[in-house]
């Protein structure tokens, strides 16, 4: 009850403030705002299309308690568990006149921008669209990437990739495809390059959706990859295998070994025994 008071009422607050500083340079802000979402969250977050990697940001200045400090968190999330992207205030300024502007419009509140141009399109959830031997072979790089950028096995491990692992400059990605809510956060924040790191790499040359569907599909096994077939249960099967077939030799040959000594013991009598 409290809650759907209280948003409009700050939508209305913040609608005046914004009048306040003149309409015209609100709407450039917001604007410039949009720009820099679909840049470099949208592949995190939507307004109003629900949640992905992160939130839904629908509300969100008011869950944070206000547009200054919601631009303090954009600036630095240190402690969150969304990464610091090196916002400036002037930035994070524009992005909260942003999510102001495509806040749900409460029917009083006139929307500065038309929801349909602002609300990032309603992610489909698409499970299983993908196809996880194309995407492991993307991942090791046995296949190129159509944009030409490097394979994720370069800087990344991930359960059931050959013993000698991945690369270590970024986190092994076995609890990835939940961590990201599944494939269709996993697409948002691949397709967007929504890690900072992988920015320089992929940014020229970009991740098709196709691709991150199957890289999706790949993950999203990697956390049963000791099943039949992985390499961690084949290598299990192989050892154990292997002791079974050596014991078995070694019983054998003992057997025949152990029959030739006792067939001695019966003809030369043993002086320890009773
Ligand atoms: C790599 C993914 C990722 C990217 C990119 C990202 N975020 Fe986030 N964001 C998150 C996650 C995860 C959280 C939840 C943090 C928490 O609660 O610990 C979050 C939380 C937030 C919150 C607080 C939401 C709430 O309801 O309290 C805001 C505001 C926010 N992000 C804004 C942004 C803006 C603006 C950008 C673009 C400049 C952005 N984020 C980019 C992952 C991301
Ligand atoms: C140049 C090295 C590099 C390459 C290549 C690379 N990544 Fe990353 N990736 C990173 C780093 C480092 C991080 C950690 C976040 C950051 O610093 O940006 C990361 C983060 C991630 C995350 C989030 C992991 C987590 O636990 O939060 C996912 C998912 C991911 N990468 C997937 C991929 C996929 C899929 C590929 C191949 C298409 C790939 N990465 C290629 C360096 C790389």
């Amino acid at each position: 009850m409290a809650r759907s008071i209280r948003r409009p009422l700050a939508l209305v607050f913040l609608t005046g403030a914004l009048l306040v500083l003149g309409s015209g340079s609100a709407l450039a802000q917001a604007d410039e705002g949009d720009a820099l979402f679909q840049e470099k969250c949208s592949g995190c977050h939507t307004i109003g299309g629900g949640a992905l990697v992160g939130p839904d940001l629908d509300g969100a200045i008011d869950r944070r308690g206000g547009a200054d400090a919601t631009q303090a968190f954009i600036v630095d999330p240190a402690g969150s568990a969304m990464p610091n992207l090196g916002i400036t205030d002037a930035q994070a300024a524009a992005l909260v006149a942003f999510l102001a502007a495509s806040a749900t419009p409460a029917e009083t509140t006139p929307a500065e921008t038309t929801p349909a141009e602002t609300a990032p399109a309603e992610p489909t959830p698409t499970a299983g669209s993908g196809d996880a031997d194309r995407g492991k072979n993307l991942f090791e790089g046995r296949s190129d990437l159509d944009g030409g950028g490097p394979s994720c096995l370069s800087c990344h491990s991930v359960a059931g990739i050959g013993a000698l692992g991945g690369g270590a400059l970024g986190p092994d990605l076995t609890g990835a495809y939940a961590k990201y809510n599944g494939e269709t956060g996993l697409v948002a924040a691949l397709t967007t390059v929504a890690f900072p790191t992988m920015q320089p790499v992929y940014t020229g040359a970009p991740i098709t959706e196709q691709e991150a569907r199957d890289l999706a599909a790949f993950l999203a096994q990697a956390p049963q990859a000791t099943r039949p077939g992985g390499s961690a249960w084949k290598l299990f099967v192989l050892s154990i295998g292997g002791v079974a077939a050596f014991s078995g030799f070694a019983l054998l040959v003992w057997r025949s070994r152990l029959a030739g000594v006792r067939r001695q013991l019966l003809r030369r009598p043993n002086p320890r025994q009773k």
